[in-house]
């Protein structure tokens, strides 16, 4: 029977049983560059199908919130368990978002797969329940990236039996994610075999997973002792965040072996700075991408490649940052200890810095500085412990010169004086006019400075005051 014929068919037979015109609830997401858009289906829209008739021309179709369940009378007219209306859409993506998958519906997907053009796979907030009778394709499974965000799975999913079907779903894969996946991610003997399936997965996310150090070396040593061994893998983006990884060592090996990486996720891990500092971090010697932030880490002296060209060191215990890589384009050194700018000079290709929540009082002390910030397209240096007094007037200078860059310019720029109980006031609303004198004063007295200063100030509070009431 011929595709068209099969669906007319479905919808013939839809019509005469239910006999009524149907209100359609599927939403059209506007489409992307390169696609024809997402239909966007409550999951209860698969009791009747016809609903999904506008989603006829769509690359994406996303099922949310309920159960999936299909009535059998939907099932394909071959006899075989395939929904076969999905083999008919131009679909390249399924997305399945808030839902409960009983085990015929999974079957039944998972045989009708190979008969479709999908190639992206998602499952998000998604429990996964037992097959009753798991499906046994022959064909090559089409799918090439498949995200898993927050799935549960009923246990026997993870049991030998289905690891050839597990098998079948990893083997065609280029891109998997397993966020937040209790269970999905057991690295131990057993699931060896499914592990080496990933020989051909050049992006592999595995955030938020309670992976351990152990769990990482029982993994490169599944891929070691795979028949034939994985001898080097083809990744070139590792995401290993919020996991518990404690030190390089047992990442080494799986570095290693990916001659490729370009890109590696180490973020909200508790790095024990001791074991840290590893060479294997140069070994891979393509990383252009390296995000430590969070980790604890107090100091990247030796730690960073030379190839780097995105560096995230936000949220540590840095208190300096000196000899970046020259190619670096971006660096995140937000929320880190430090007291002093660091020396940017090398970095001649530096384009975003983020230097905001440190403990920098001055900006405009190093010459070098002033260089650094007339390359650069985009600057974060708020929620730094500035100070009322005429000692900040150069930095405001330099950060109203260059108010066009400095993104987070004016609101993240506060002082509290020190004379008054007054809340906290911004940079640019000072009153700095008095100070040409003070500054070029800067050797004598600093009390001259705080007696200008306490003027300034309570200058600006009266004003202040005066506007609120
Ligand atoms: C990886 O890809 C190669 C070439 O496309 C293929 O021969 C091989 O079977 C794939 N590996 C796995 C584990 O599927
Ligand atoms: C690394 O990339 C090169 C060039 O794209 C490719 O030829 C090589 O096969 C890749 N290595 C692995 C292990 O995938
Ligand atoms: C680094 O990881 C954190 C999450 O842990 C993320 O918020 C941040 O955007 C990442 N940095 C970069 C440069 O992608
Ligand atoms: C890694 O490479 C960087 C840059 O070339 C170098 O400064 C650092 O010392 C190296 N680290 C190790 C542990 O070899
Ligand atoms: C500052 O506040 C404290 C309590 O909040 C108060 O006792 C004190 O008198 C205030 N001082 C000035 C100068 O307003």
């Amino acid at each position: 029977m011929k595709a068209w014929h099969r669906l007319l068919l479905t919808l013939l037979l839809w019509v005469e049983l239910e006999g009524a015109v149907v209100m359609a609830n599927c939403i059209v997401t506007d489409p992307e560059y390169g696609d024809t858009g997402r239909c966007v289906c409550p999951a209860n829209v698969l009791q009747k199908p016809l609903q999904m008739m506008m989603c006829m021309q769509m690359s994406e179709l996303e099922l949310q919130d309920g159960v999936l369940q299909l009535d059998s009378k939907y099932l394909s007219f071959q006899g075989s368990d395939e929904i076969g209306a999905l083999a008919l859409l131009p679909l390249e993506r399924i997305l399945l978002t808030r839902v409960r998958i009983p085990g015929v519906f999974l079957s039944t997907l998972l045989n009708t797969l190979p008969r479709t053009e999908v190639h992206q796979f998602d499952l998000t907030d998604t429990t996964l329940e037992a097959l009753p009778h798991p499906p046994n394709p022959t064909e090559p499974c089409p799918v090439t990236s498949l995200r898993m965000d927050r799935v549960t799975f009923d246990p026997s999913l993870l049991r030998p039996p289905m690891h050839p079907l597990n098998a079948w779903l990893l083997s065609s894969l280029t891109h998997l994610t397993l966020r937040a996946v209790p269970g999905g991610l057991s690295l131990g003997n057993e699931a060896c075999a499914t592990i080496a399936m990933l020989a051909n997965v050049t992006e592999l996310d595995l955030s938020e997973n309670s992976l351990t150090d152990e769990s990482l070396v029982d993994l490169s040593r599944c891929l070691s002792s795979s028949v034939p061994p994985v001898s080097s893998l083809g990744l070139s983006v590792l995401r290993l965040g919020q996991n518990q990884v404690r030190s390089l060592e047992g990442l080494c090996p799986l570095l290693r072996a990916s001659p490729n990486l370009t890109e590696l996720d180490l973020s909200q891990n508790s790095l024990d700075g001791s074991a840290f500092g590893s060479a294997c971090l140069n070994s891979t010697g393509q990383l252009k991408t390296l995000n430590l932030s969070s980790t604890g880490i107090q100091t990247a002296v030796g730690l960073v490649p030379a190839g780097v060209e995105v560096l995230d060191l936000s949220g540590n215990r840095l208190r300096e940052f000196r000899n970046p890589p020259e190619g670096l384009r971006e660096l995140y050194l937000s929320n880190n200890h430090l007291s002093l700018l660091p020396d940017l000079t090398g970095a001649s290709q530096l384009q975003l810095l983020s230097l905001d929540g440190n403990r920098l009082t001055d900006l405009s002390g190093e010459t070098s500085f002033r260089l650094v910030l007339d390359r650069l397209l985009e600057l974060r240096v708020g929620r730094n412990p500035f100070t009322c007094g005429c000692e900040v007037i150069k930095s405001v200078e330099l950060l109203r010169g260059n108010r066009n860059k400095v993104l987070d310019w004016p609101d993240d720029f506060l002082c509290t004086p020190l004379a008054s109980n007054s809340t906290t006031l911004r940079l640019e609303d000072l009153d700095l006019t008095n100070c040409d004198q003070a500054v070029d004063e800067t050797s004598s007295s600093g009390m001259k400075m705080n007696v200008n200063v306490a003027l300034c100030m309570s200058v600006v509070v009266v004003a202040v005051t005066a506007i609120l009431e």
